[in-house]
C-alpha cells in the first residue's frame, strides 16, 4: 500500500505513480521493506523555521529554576537567565517562543511583570499549582530573553479576563517609537527601542480555561479587540486567533468564516495522550506513565503522533475553502506528549521525563508539518523546560538535554528549507487490529543547499530496511547521525545524561540514484546528501 505523506497538491498524483512504478523497478533489490522515493524535481513550499518553535508558560519550574534564577544566583547565569540552558537553547537556533501562557495568560496583567523587581506585586497562579508567583520575570525578561536566545517572540494576550484597552496598551508599551505615555513609562523601566514583536495572540483555549466561550462569541470579540491592536510603525507582528483542539471543525469553520480577515493565523493545539488513544479509550485522569509504559502503550503514543496530521488535513482543508490563497497560517502552537506527572512532584507542575517514545513521537509530528508546511507555517512544542514534553530539565545546578532536544538538533537543517515531496510504501506497524506505517520521513533542501532526509522507524523491535530513490537529484554523498536507545523507555538522567544521544550514521549507501539504509528499531535517523 502506497502512502503518500501529501506531497505538494497536484504532485501527488505524479508521486503516487513514480512511488508505483518504483514498485515494478526496485522492490526486488534486497527485497526492501519499505520504499521512500523523495521527489527532489518538484519542490515544494518552504518549512518555515517557527515550525521549531517553543512555548514558555509560567508553570512548574520552567520559569523559575529552568530559565530564570535571578542575577544573585549561585548558578551561573547571565543577567538572571541560567547559562548552560541560553546556551543549550541557542544551540538549537530556537526560532520563536511563545509566552506567557497557556492557561495562566488569561489571568496575566502584564502590569504586574513590569517596573522594579521588589514592587511587583505576589499573585497566585492558580491554574498550576496555586503557587505565588512574583513576577520577577515579565515582559522586559521574556523580550531580551529572547534577543539574548536568538529566538522571534510571540506573546499571548489576555482575553479571558483582561480587558481591550489593557491588551491594546502591552501591544503599544512593546512596540511603539513615539511619545506616548506608554513609551515613556518603558523607557524608565530600562528599554528605550521598542522590541520586534513577532506574534501576537488574542486569548488562548478561549473553549477552555480562556473563557469557556462558544465560536460566535469568541468571533465578536476578537473582531472588537483587533481593532485596537496597533503596532508600532515598522513592525512585523502578525495576530493570532484561538483555534481549535484536536478535531473541532465546527470552531475552525465559524472562526474562518466569521474573521478570518481579522487574523494572520489560527492556533491549534494537540497533545498525544496515550490513554486517550488506546482501545478501550482511557481517561485524561489516567494518561499513563511517562517512563513505565508497555508496547501497547508505545503503540497508543506512536498513533496519537500520526492522529495530528489526520487533524491537520481537516482543518487545512476548511481554510481552503475560505482562504485558498493560504494567508493565514494553521500554528500548531501547543503539541506534545502529555503523560501523567513524574511520582512525588507537585502534580500542578506537569513534569514528565522523556524518553526514546517522545524522540520519535517529536520526529513523526516534525515530518508531519513538514509535509503541511503549505498552511502550517508556526508549531510550539509544549514545552521548553521543565513541563510536559520539555526540551531541558533542571534540578537545582544541574541540566540534561532530553531525547526531544536531540530530535530538534538534528533537524535543524530543516528550518526554512524547502520541502521535498516524499511517498513512503509499506510495512506496517500493527497493535492489537491497529496500524500505523512503520516508517515516517520527510525531506527537504537546507538553506545551505544540502538536502536531508529524516526518517523514522516506529517499530521498537524490528528493524526497518529502507530503499531510498532520489528523484532528481544528483548526490555524490551521504552522511547520516542517529538517535536510538537500549529500550522504548531510555532516557537522560542527571546522573546519566548521555544515554540518549545522536550519534553518527554510517549505514547508509549510496548507489546512483538510490540509498540503501537499515533503520535500527525505534530510531531516528537524519541523512545529508551532497
Ligand atoms: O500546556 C499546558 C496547558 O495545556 C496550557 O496552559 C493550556 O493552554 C493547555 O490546555
Amino acid at each position: 500500500m502506497i502512502r503518500a505523506l501529501r506531497p505538494a497538491g497536484r504532485l501527488a498524483a505524479a508521486v503516487l505513480l513514480a512511488g508505483t512504478a518504483l514498485g515494478g523497478t526496485m522492490a526486488f533489490a534486497a527485497a526492501p521493506s519499505a520504499t521512500v522515493t523523495v521527489q527532489a524535481d518538484h519542490p515544494g513550499p518552504v518549512i518555515a523555521k517557527e515550525i521549531y518553535g517553543q512555548f514558555a508558560e509560567h508553570l512548574g519550574t520552567q520559569i523559575y529554576g529552568g530559565i530564570w534564577v535571578g542575577p544573585d544566583s549561585p548558578i551561573p547565569n547571565i543577567h538572571g537567565y541560567r547559562k548552560d540552558v541560553v546556551e543549550a537553547l541557542k544551540a538549537l537556533h530556537v526560532p520563536v517562543v511563545r509566552w506567557p501562557g497557556g492557561c495562566f495568560a488569561d489571568e496575566y496583567h502584564w502590569r504586574d511583570g513590569i517596573g522594579p523587581r521588589e514592587r511587583r506585586p505576589v499573585i497566585v497562579n492558580t491554574n498550576w499549582g496555586g503557587v505565588e508567583e512574583n513576577n520577577a520575570f515579565g515582559t522586559h525578561e521574556f523580550m531580551d530573553f529572547s534577543e539574548l536566545i536568538g529566538a522571534g517572540t510571540y506573546v499571548n494576550g489576555n482575553l479571558g479576563s483582561g480587558s481591550v484597552r489593557e491588551m491594546a496598551d502591552w501591544v503599544a508599551y512593546m512596540t511603539a517609537d513615539n511619545h506616548g505615555s506608554l513609551v515613556q513609562e518603558r523607557r524608565a523601566n530600562g528599554r528605550d527601542k521598542p522590541w520586534t514583536l513577532n506574534w501576537f495572540a488574542v486569548g488562548n483555549e478561549v473553549w477552555g480555561c480562556g473563557g469557556n466561550m462558544t465560536a460566535d462569541y469568541y468571533a465578536d470579540l476578537l473582531r472588537q479587540t483587533r481593532t485596537f491592536l496597533k503596532p508600532g510603525a515598522g513592525q512585523p507582528t502578525k495576530f493570532i486567533a484561538v483555534g481549535p483542539s484536536d478535531d473541532d471543525t465546527a470552531w475552525t469553520e465559524t472562526i474562518m468564516a466569521r474573521a478570518a480577515k481579522e487574523i494572520d493565523a489560527l492556533s491549534m493545539h494537540y497533545y498525544d495522550v496515550a490513554s486517550l488513544n488506546s482501545v478501550p479509550k482511557g481517561t485524561w485522569k489516567v494518561k499513563g506513565s511517562a517512563t513505565d509504559f508497555n508496547e501497547t502503550e508505545w503503540f497508543a503514543s506512536i498513533f496519537g503522533a500520526y492522529q495530528i496530521g489526520t487533524y491537520i488535513s481537516h482543518h487545512s482543508a476548511i481554510m481552503d475553502k475560505y482562504d485558498p490563497e493560504k494567508r493565514v497560517a494553521l500554528v500548531v502552537d501547543e503539541w506534545g506528549t502529555w503523560h501523567d506527572p513524574t511520582p512525588g512532584s507537585n502534580p500542578g507542575f506537569l513534569q514528565q521525563q522523556n524518553t526514546v517514545r517522545d524522540a520519535v513521537v517529536a520526529a513523526i509530528s516534525l515530518n508531519i508539518f513538514h509535509a503541511h508546511a503549505d498552511r502550517v507555517r508556526m508549531a510550539n512544542i509544549a514545552q521548553m523546560v521543565n513541563v510536559l514534553q520539555a526540551m531541558i530539565l533542571t534540578d537545582g545546578p544541574r541540566m540534561v538535554l532530553t531525547p526531544t532536544y536531540h530530535v530538534f538538533d538534528m533537524y535543524k537543517g530543516f528550518q526554512g528549507a524547502t520541502s521535498l515531496p516524499v511517498a513512503v510504501t509499506g510495512p506496517d506497524y500493527s497493535q492489537g487490529g491497529r496500524t500505523v506505517p512503520a516508517v515516517s520521513a520527510s525531506a527537504g533542501r537546507g538553506t545551505d543547499g544540502v538536502t536531508r532526509l529524516a526518517l523514522t522507524n516506529v517499530d521498537p523491535n524490528k528493524a526497518a530496511p529502507v530503499q531510498v530513490r532520489l528523484a532528481g537529484l544528483k548526490a555524490g554523498k551521504v552522511t547520516g547521525r542517529i538517535l536510538t536507545g537500549p529500550a522504548m523507555n531510555s532516557d537522560n538522567t542527571f546522573d546519566h545524561p548521555q544515554t540518549v544521544v545522536p550519534a553518527d550514521f554510517g549505514d547508509a549507501k549510496l548507489s546512483g540514484d538510490t540509498v540503501s539504509v537499515t533503520l535500527p528499531a525505534k530510531s531516528v535517523v537524519v541523512l545529508e546528501l551532497k
